[in-house]
This record gives structure tokens, sequence and C-alpha cells, in this order.
């Protein structure tokens, strides 16, 4: 049985992976309103990914007998400047989003919560995952510049990314 404290912690990370999926979706249009096709295609599957993370462990709450909790979702940003700080804000995000999942596992370690401790492993190894992919962007976008052919070649690049995350091993 999950701990009250725990539950609600769960809980809360369902909110975060939900607005995520949020965030992501956001600057998929943005990017698409830009006539930037490999961007937004990558955008659409991180945003496909961050709903995975949220059934995942909506799914383990209600296994466990808890109950999982559909929470209102804050409205995302929809302007993003330039393709570079869309990039950087993604890569704070992912940030935030792995000091959350060590909380969790923290209040897993103090419960003795040794089946919420094992499930939380998945989501320790996709955010390193994740983090280092939104720092590969960042340098790459870093190397580019203010060029305009570089930008339509990375525009292009990233679409094996989008293939190689669409084909990793989902929930
Ligand atoms: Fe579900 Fe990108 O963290």
């Amino acid at each position: 049985m999950l701990s009250e404290r725990m539950q609600k912690a769960l809980n809360n990370q369902i909110k975060i992976e939900a607005e995520s999926s949020q965030i992501y979706l956001a600057m998929a249009s943005w990017a698409e309103g830009k006539g930037l096709e490999g961007i937004s295609q990558f955008m659409y599957g991180q945003s496909d990914e961050e709903r995975m993370h949220m059934l995942k462990m909506f799914k383990y709450i209600n296994e466990r007998g808890g109950s999982a909790v559909v929470s209102e979702l804050s409205k995302p940003a929809s302007e993003f400047g330039s393709i570079k700080e869309m990039f950087k804000t993604l890569f704070k995000h992912e940030v935030f989003v792995s000091q959350s999942i060590n909380e969790l596992v923290h209040i897993s370690l103090e419960d003795k919560d040794y089946a919420t401790h094992n499930f939380l492993q998945w989501y320790v190894a996709e955010q390193i995952e994740e983090e280092a992919q939104a720092r590969t962007i960042l340098d790459k976008i870093n190397l580019i510049g203010d060029d305009k052919g570089g930008l339509y070649l990375f525009d292009n690049d990233i679409k094996q990314l989008t293939v190689v995350s669409s084909v990793m091993p989902g929930a």
C-alpha cells in the first residue's frame, strides 16, 4: 500500500508529466507555424512521450491500491522568441523534472517503499537520457548560430532523433 505522502507526491508528478506534454505540444505548434517541420515532429514526439510517462505513473498508483488523480493543468507558453530559447526552456524543464523525480525517490526510501523505489528507477534512467538529448541539441544549436543553411540542416537532422526516440521501448 502506498503511504498518503507517497501517493500525493506521485499524483503531483502525474500533473508535472501532463504539463510537460502540454508544454511540448505548444512548442510543436510554434515550430510548425514557422515551417520547421523536423523540430515540430520532434516536439510532437516529445509530447507523446510525456503522456506515456504520465500514464505509466497513473496506472502504477491505481495498481498499488491508490487513487490516481486527473488535475487541472497550467497553460503553457505559446511564444518562444527563438529556436535556441525554446530548446533552453526544454532543457531547464527537464532538469526541473529530474529534481522532482529525485524527490520522489527520496520519499520512497524514507517510507521504505521498495516497490515504488524500484518503479521509479525507470524514470531516473529516462531523465538521464532526456537531459543528455536536450544538451546535445543545445550544443548543435550553438554551433549553428545564425546560419540559415545550418538551421535547415538541423531541422532535417532532428528528424533522426525523433525516429530513434519513437522506436525506444515505451511503457
Ligand atoms: Fe517525463 Fe521529460 O520528463
